[in-house]
């Protein structure tokens, strides 16, 4: 099963937390997960997924303008209807707004007619709410982007086992 993991980036933290939800996604026998940026997607692949899992920084606690107007141009592109999708972000600060830049990526999916997945606390620590979010070291020291490693990589996990259970046909 084809899974795909889309971001906007401008300075890496976004990408690298893409990667790692891939990893975790690939660590399942029978998912093929590839992660790719909005300025290089491969447009075969990601209409082929069955799951798609999008991820933006923080910009001034919302979702990047470029990856709204790749969201509002690409649903229809890619049948996003009937996929599993998901959501996830970085920012710089703990309160930086991550929380509400998944809202609006979820609710722009369930719109698009996609089935939002989480987790949630189903399988206990770590919690992973509506999805994950790093904080990054520009700014706090006791942050940084590698301590969100596990999580990023868990939730990719969680996703896929999920996309494999209920999408696997
Ligand atoms: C225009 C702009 C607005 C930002 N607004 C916020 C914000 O509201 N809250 C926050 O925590 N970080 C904010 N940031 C920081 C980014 O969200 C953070 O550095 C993020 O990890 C960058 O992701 P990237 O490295 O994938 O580009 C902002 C950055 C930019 C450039």
């Amino acid at each position: 099963m084809k899974l795909s993991v889309i971001y906007d980036s401008k300075t890496g933290n976004t990408k690298q937390a893409a990667e790692w939800i891939a990893e975790g996604m690939n660590s399942l026998e029978g998912v093929e997960a590839k992660a790719f940026s909005i300025s290089s997607v491969d447009d075969e692949f990601v209409t082929e997924s069955k799951g798609v899992v999008i991820g933006s920084p923080s910009y001034v606690a919302s979702l990047t303008p470029d990856l709204h107007a790749w969201l509002l141009s690409s649903a229809k592109k890619y049948s996003f209807a009937g996929k599993l999708g998901g959501a996830f972000a970085t920012e710089q600060y703990t309160h930086g707004g991550g929380s509400l830049v998944l809202q609006e990526i979820l609710t722009m999916e369930m719109v698009f007619g996609m089935l939002c997945y989480s987790g949630g606390n189903s399988f206990g620590k770590p919690v992973i709410h509506l999805g994950p979010v790093g904080v990054n070291n520009n700014v706090e020291e006791h942050n940084g982007m590698e301590q969100y490693k596990d999580c990023f990589e868990i939730y990719g996990k969680r996703f896929a086992t999920k996309a494999m259970e209920l999408l696997d046909k």
